[in-house]
């Protein structure tokens, strides 16, 4: 008899809001999740000047897989499991929060999903991690993102000046932060 269990090739939904679930992220999705980060957009939404390569996102992907410090969802559309994007939160214990990163996969962007994947990863962040406080960084003319993550529960909480590169010029870097009285405040 073998134990062998088949790899699994569907998203197991771990959380679900109206139109969007958080899931488990999957190996077999890295190269997917690569070509993600890899668009321009991203790389400069990120603040960086090259892609990653595929060689280093790998091991990454598997060093971090295994962490209890970083968790990485996947974010899927509710009704048809589509893959729409990764959300993360990256553990510092010693003070109990997480930094938050999100990339929605290119070709869904601009439909709105941002907001309720950052809210869905803010509820899972306190309600089931209990972290005391979620925070990220960001270029201050990314205007789809601080949308987003303003309309999640985030809060402004510092800007670095200068400290951003944006399409040639340097910008200001804001910070927002989040803590679970922000959210109970929301409802
Ligand atoms: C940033 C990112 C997650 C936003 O996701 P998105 O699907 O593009 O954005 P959404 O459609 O959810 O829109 C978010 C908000 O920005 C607004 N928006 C979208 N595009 C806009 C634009 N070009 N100008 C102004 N506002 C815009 C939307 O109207 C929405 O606001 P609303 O809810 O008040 O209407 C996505 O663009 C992405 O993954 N980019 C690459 C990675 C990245 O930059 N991550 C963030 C690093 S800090």
């Amino acid at each position: 008899m073998t134990t062998d269990i088949p790899p699994t090739t569907a998203p197991v939904p771990l959380r679900a809001g109206s139109r969007l679930a958080l899931a488990l992220a999957r190996e077999e999705m890295m190269q997917e999740y690569h070509r993600w980060e890899t668009d321009p957009a991203t790389v400069v939404g990120f603040g960086a000047r090259w892609p990653v390569s595929w060689e280093v996102f790998r091991a990454r992907f598997r060093s971090a897989h295994t962490s209890a410090h970083y968790q990485l969802f996947e974010v899927i559309h509710t009704v048809s499991a589509t893959p729409v994007g990764t959300a993360a939160l990256s553990v510092d214990q010693s003070v109990n929060n997480a930094e938050f990163t999100l990339v929605i996969a290119p070709e869904q962007r601009g439909r709105g999903y941002a907001a309720e994947a950052t809210a869905l990863t803010l509820e899972w962040a306190f309600a089931i991690a209990s972290l005391s406080s979620v925070w990220l960084e960001v270029p201050a003319p990314h205007t789809p993102a601080v949308s987003a993550y303003l309309k999640a529960g985030f809060r402004a909480a510092g800007r670095l000046r200068n400290a951003a590169l944006w399409h040639g010029r340097r910008v200001d870097k804001l910070l927002f932060d989040c803590v679970p009285d922000d959210l109970a405040e929301k409802r």
